[in-house]
């Protein structure tokens, strides 16, 4: 038995939009903090549809596709009854009966009812293929108007990079814009889905794929990798959160480095960069958890020990095959960093864990 189920019909459609409504603004209020991913639900107006049918249609297409699912699922259902039903009828009609020896003979042809089956089916699945083919030429085919967004997905996680070199997590849209999204993948085959936008495009390592669609309804969706891309694949999602206007999201994706503490710059590159494969709950993950290894003693692969320190923290992200951790390593390899972060990056990291420590401890 369910017992969310009566609860969230209870839910009136008000107040589905007022907790959306929070969600947004929990996020946006922390810059480029991913949101647990449970808070991220898609849709918001119809919370039975939401929940146990299809998501809210947030993309110029997401009706047509579900129109065009509908119609496929009718027809089936109507020709299914219809043939099976008739099937079980004859079945009983002309059973076997005592007396009868053999049925009447039937006749070998019928044009009217050869003629009626043949077109009548042809008529309809044509009317499927030009319902599919205009849409799947909307889902192809990129508006003039498109912004660009670049979109890296890896093992496990995502960056979207604006026209303005904004970076995020999160891929922040603007309602009533149409996107191109640019994808590429750092290491595996992965896949862009929201459910929301009924869009999803593989991205393929070594080369470019594309995903297009225009936002019509503001709100958070959830935004996840469909392809299985290793152990980390169903954490592989994040939000998407649809805004506004373009000074909303302007508000949400800009990052000023000098306006920020040092803690939060480096949260945002621990975002950006590590959280893929680095948790800070305490849980080891593809690498170690680094909340709490700030000043800890750590035991190499090899059997020795070293102190988390500056030099640590730097030879990990630049030389990453330096310090193996014990259980970790040679198959989850770390790919190196330098060239990517800069040593004030490290700083920042540095701070970072420094922090964390300190609160991890305040928790105990
Ligand atoms: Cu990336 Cu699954």
């Amino acid at each position: 038995m369910n017992w969310q189920l009566p609860l969230m019909l209870a839910q009136t459609d008000s107040s589905r939009l007022e907790e959306l409504r929070e969600r947004t603004e929990a996020i946006s209020m922390q810059g480029t903090t991913v949101p647990d991913s449970s808070l991220v639900r898609e849709g918001t107006s119809n919370p039975f549809a939401t929940e146990y049918w299809f998501p809210t249609q947030a993309s110029s297409f997401a009706g047509e596709v579900d129109f065009l699912y509908m119609a496929v699922f009718w027809i089936s259902l109507i020709f299914f009854v219809a043939i099976v039903g008739s099937m079980v009828y004859f079945c009983v009609k002309y059973r076997r009966k005592d007396g009868v020896i053999a049925p009447e003979p039937s006749s070998s042809h019928n044009t009217a009812i050869e003629i009626l089956w043949s077109v009548l089916p042809s008529i309809i699945l044509v009317w499927i293929f030009y319902v599919g083919a205009e849409t799947w030429f909307e889902m192809r085919i990129p508006k003039e108007n498109a912004e660009e967004i670049q979109v890296t997905a890896k093992q496990f996680g995502w960056l979207f990079t604006y026209e303005d070199g904004d970076q995020t997590n999160e891929l922040h849209l603007v309602r009533d814009k149409p996107v191109r999204l640019i994808m590429q993948s750092e290491d595996v085959l992965h896949s862009f889905f929201v459910a929301a936008f009924r869009q999803k495009m593989d991205i393929v390592p070594g080369r470019y794929t594309y995903a297009y669609f225009e936002p019509i309804k503001d709100g958070v969706y959830r935004l996840s990798c469909n392809e299985y891309c290793g152990t980390g694949h169903s954490k592989m999602k994040t939000a998407c959160i649809v805004h506004t206007s373009e000074e909303d999201r302007k508000n949400n994706t800009k990052w000023i480095e000098a306006e920020k503490t040092p803690f939060e710059n480096g949260q945002r590159i621990y975002q950006i960069h590590c959280s893929g494969c680095h948790k800070v709950d305490g849980q080891p993950a593809t690498g170690p958890a680094l909340n709490l290894i700030w000043g800890k003693n750590e035991r190499m692969i090899d059997g020795t020990t070293e102190l988390v320190d500056e030099d640590y923290v730097l030879d990990s992200i630049w030389y990453p095959e330096k310090h193996i951790v014990e259980g970790y390593g040679p198959v989850s390899k770390m790919n190196s960093f330098k060239g990517i972060l800069d040593q004030k990056d490290v700083d920042y990291v540095i701070a970072y864990l420094k922090e964390l420590k300190d609160q991890s401890g305040d928790a105990k």
